[in-house]
């Protein structure tokens, strides 16, 4: 695909880029993925340092190695972080937030269960960087290059936090030259529809000059799609 086939604007892009964990198993072309790469590098980093190396996997075999330790960090996950919000919802299970929280359960559950079957997946790592946040940037604009291109991804972060040496020695990362791994994302094809996220609304969250004063616009609504009024 070129620049001039994608159909999707930068603002479709910003809205619409979901966590997408149900994928179809068809392979990301080579072309598509040089793209996402290409727009990945163009991200900032701190000093313009690009202390980053990016691996990407398609091979069966090696997705199968980290499939496992995958799945141990989403257990963990479960059973430390998430302990209270999970006995929470099974103390109310009608509560809105309770089932909020259950879908979003099950779409990680689902990840976990079918790593091994992701068509394409995206290693940051960071070098010389105290929280790899100089990474993140490339991370996210990576996601959105996807996006453009019909390619569906989901950030995980459970491989750097549970298995980080693990994920390492599967993926041959020399132990001594400092390199972190920053992000996992899953990536291919998504099952479902792109819509947009429902978030608490920007001006619930944003202050203006001193923290707890309000910012002077109201967006009750996502401001996309263009809601187009009579003329
Ligand atoms: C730093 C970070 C770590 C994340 N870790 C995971 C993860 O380990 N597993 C997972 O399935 N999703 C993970 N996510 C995805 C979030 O759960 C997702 O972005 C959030 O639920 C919003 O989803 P939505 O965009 O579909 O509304 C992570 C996202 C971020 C930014």
């Amino acid at each position: 695909m070129t620049a001039e086939q994608s159909t999707v604007d930068v603002w479709e892009a910003l809205y619409t880029t979901r966590a997408m964990r149900r994928m179809r198993p068809e392979p990301v072309p080579m072309a598509v993925q040089a793209r996402i790469m290409d727009a990945a590098v163009r991200a900032p980093s701190g000093g313009d340092s690009q202390g980053w190396r990016f691996l990407l996997v398609d091979d069966p075999d090696v997705r199968q190695q980290l499939a496992e330790p995958y799945r141990e960090s989403v257990q963990l996950l479960w059973r430390g972080h998430y302990a209270a919000q999970i006995a929470g919802a099974e103390a109310d299970p009608e509560a809105e937030g309770s089932q909020r929280f259950r879908r979003l359960q099950a779409s990680v559950q689902y990840l976990a269960d079918h790593f091994e079957e992701v068509p394409l997946l995206f290693f940051a790592f960071s070098r010389n960087d105290r929280d790899g946040s100089s990474t993140f940037p490339a991370v996210w604009s990576a996601m959105l290059a996807a996006r453009a291109q019909g390619v569906g991804s989901a950030m995980t972060n459970v491989l750097d936090i549970f298995r980080p040496d693990t994920t390492k020695a599967v993926l041959g990362v020399p132990p001594d030259r400092g390199w972190n791994l920053a992000a996992t994302v899953a990536m291919g094809y998504p099952k479902g529809r792109w819509d947009v996220a429902a978030r608490q609304p920007a001006h619930t969250v944003t202050y203006r000059n001193r923290w707890g004063t309000e910012p002077g616009f109201s967006t009750p609504e996502p401001l996309w799609p263009p809601q187009d009024g009579p003329a």
